[in-house]
């Protein structure tokens, strides 16, 4: 199968949010979380990725129900594990619910969640997500001990975090494309679907090709920049063009 690719839509919230976060009543909200996520579909995406914040501070609720309701692509909701996070998830029922920190005590030094540090906190929600129906991502770095641990929660798949690969270059870029190699094989040894993302663009992806064993890549920021200036659904299939290059098994 080929590497899918996960389009984060958050900025276009980010955008509407600069000029409506005090009007939301406003006659017209623009830029539309509706047609960011049709234009993404149609570019080739094959999910959706809104990340709802504890804050609010881009995606709302309503954004994500009306991406869940309108736009036939599965949906990968990112959250913060708190339990009014985890009660809109489990309403919301998204395909994929991804773990992701949002406050520092959650954070390991590398800024993946820190799952070692949390692993009953986890234990509960990832449980509660699971009897929702929702399959459960971990959004870690690529550390064999924080691999472990969300092997032995029980999860369905971790995202490695790529935010040092993309900030790195010369000597530390490579030991890190080391560490992401060997972080994704051994995930999927344990059996889970290993992912990535974070800072990902057309430049640094071909760095990416010889880590194995990926199924998805979840990028955003490099879409909506890219949208600016050729269009989203253009930027995706761009990026998508650039993913069929991916080394895959069968
Ligand atoms: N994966 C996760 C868990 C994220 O939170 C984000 C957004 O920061 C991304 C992937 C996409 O990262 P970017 O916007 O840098 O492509």
């Amino acid at each position: 199968m080929s590497l899918l690719l996960g389009v984060n839509i958050d900025h276009v919230a980010t955008l509407r949010q600069a000029r409506y976060a005090m009007n939301p009543d406003a006659p017209i909200l623009e830029p539309s979380i509706l047609e960011a996520a049709l234009e993404a579909k149609a570019g080739g995406a094959d999910s959706i990725t809104v990340h709802v914040r504890e804050d609010r501070r881009h995606m709302q609720d309503d954004d994500a129900r009306l991406v869940r309701r309108e736009v036939d692509l599965p949906l990968n909701l990112e959250l913060a594990n708190t339990p009014e996070m985890v009660a809109f998830a489990c309403d919301l029922k998204p395909d994929f619910a991804c773990l992701v920190p949002e406050k520092r005590e959650e954070i390991t030094t590398e800024g993946g969640l820190d799952v070692v540090g949390n692993l009953e906190a986890l234990r509960k929600t990832i449980s509660e997500l699971q009897s929702a129906g929702i399959q459960v991502s971990l959004f870690i770095d690529p550390d064999e001990s924080q691999i472990k641990a969300a092997a032995n929660l029980g999860v369905e798949m971790i995202e490695l975090h790529t935010g040092t690969f993309a900030l790195t270059i010369g000597k530390e870029h490579e030991s890190e494309i080391t560490r992401l190699q060997s972080g994704a094989e051994f995930g999927t040894s344990l059996g889970l679907r290993v992912n990535a993302g974070h800072g990902i663009h057309l430049e640094n992806i071909k760095d990416l090709f010889s880590v194995k064993n990926l199924k998805e890549l979840n990028i955003g920021h490099t879409l909506v920049s890219r949208g600016i200036f050729i269009g989203l659904r253009a930027a995706v299939a761009e990026m998508k063009a650039a993913m069929a290059q991916y080394p895959t098994k069968s």
